[in-house]
């Protein structure tokens, strides 16, 4: 890498400022321009500010990339425009609510010679890299099964504050806003799969969304030798979420914990060699902020790409929507209009 990005940022919420520190801390990346609608007037003249992608793609002359950071719903009209008009796209989990619409922003981005990537960090966390190698040379024997045990609180703030969550047009479960990171991470490491059996669940109805709040899905890889299993819940007891990541080999059972996945809880039996491959040791420059260290990781694969023109890659890309889509077309309707009910009832 040798040559400075210019970079937008598209979406300067919760996930835009900490993308916004990122590219501050990386050698090769310069934050051209921040667009947002709710943005509020800052004297930072290095720093362009636009409240519409129209018109920042109107006006801008310098940027090069774009980092999108704005609701999952508007990630395929922001993606699109960006693309549209050459700049190399970085964009948020889920890249889009539909796999047809990845494949037409893949079909955008190879026309126009422009990268698109999606921001899939957590595959950074060390330990997972580890894992990958593990799995990809069989040094912790053959995967027989791997189970996500996701349980999150998302509780009444965090609908109030950020009112785009819950709604089914700009969010569309928590299969894309909360867990779609395990989705990719399963993927990723077992190959592509089936959906085999899906069930979901509204467990507490006084919180008000247009879908369920807890799940369970099984998954079928490698032509049913492997066996994938999710379950979550974004009810969990206020100060109660957890994480864990439970993979079964023919010779280790291996537990991992953390929003990232980044602590190997146990590992069974334990042996030196078993240690040396997952020791889950962090980085030394970023030993208590593992999200900024994969979030930089990240950074520095997308700026790679761009300079070496390795435009998209269809499995990151379009595996993950396309799967919680099939998933998602077990999910009953019911959950849509009873609640939508609930709430005009309560109007
Ligand atoms: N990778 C991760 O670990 C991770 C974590 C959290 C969120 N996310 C993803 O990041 C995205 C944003 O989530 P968030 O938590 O930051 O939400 P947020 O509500 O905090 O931020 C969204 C921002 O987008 C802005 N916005 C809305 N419409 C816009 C438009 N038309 N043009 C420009 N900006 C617009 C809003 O004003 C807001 O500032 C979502 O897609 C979410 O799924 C990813």
């Amino acid at each position: 890498m040798n040559e400075i990005i210019n970079i937008a940022l598209i979406g300067y919420g919760n996930i835009g400022r900490r993308h916004a520190a990122v590219i501050a801390s990386h050698p090769f990346a310069r934050l051209t321009a921040i667009v947002d609608p709710a943005l509020v007037d800052s004297d930072d003249s290095e720093i362009a500010q636009y409240t519409s992608v129209d018109s920042f793609l109107t006006q801008d002359k310098i940027t090069d990339a774009v980092v999108i950071a704005t609701p999952n719903g508007l990630h395929y009209e922001h993606a699109k425009a960006c693309l549209m008009a050459g700049k190399h796209v970085l964009v948020e989990k889920p890249v889009a609510l539909y796999a047809d619409q990845v494949s037409d922003l893949m079909h955008i981005a190879q026309q126009q010679q422009v990268c698109l990537k999606p921001v899939w960090q957590i595959r950074h966390s060390p330990v997972i890299r580890q894992l990958k190698e593990c799995f990809s040379d069989g040094s912790l024997g053959n995967v027989l099964w791997v189970q996500a045990d996701c349980f999150w609180n998302r509780g009444e703030q965090y609908y109030h504050n950020h009112p785009w969550h819950g709604k089914m047009e700009l969010d569309g479960g928590p299969l894309y806003t909360q867990f779609s990171h395990v989705i990719d991470l399963l993927i990723w490491l077992l190959g592509d799969c089936e959906a085999a059996e899906s069930s979901f669940f509204k467990l507490r109805d006084d919180i008000i969304t247009d879908f369920e709040d807890s799940g369970s899905i099984l998954l079928k890889f490698n032509a049913e030798q492997q066996v994938g299993v999710i379950n979550y819940t974004t009810s969990a007891p206020e100060g109660t979420s957890s994480n864990e990541l439970t993979i079964i080999t023919d010779t280790v059972k291996i537990q991992l914990e953390g929003k990232y996945f980044e602590k190997v809880k146990s590992l069974q039996p334990v042996n030196k060699i078993n240690a040396m491959q997952l020791s889950g040791e962090q980085p030394r420059d970023y030993p208590d902020d593992i999200a900024s260290y994969c979030s930089f990781q990240l950074l520095n694969q997308y700026l790679d790409n761009v300079q070496r023109k390795l435009l998209v890659n269809h499995d990151d890309l379009f595996l993950p929507v396309s799967l919680i889509e099939n998933i998602y077309q077990t999910r009953p309707s019911v959950f849509q209009s009873q609640f939508r009910q609930i709430r005009i009832a309560a109007l």
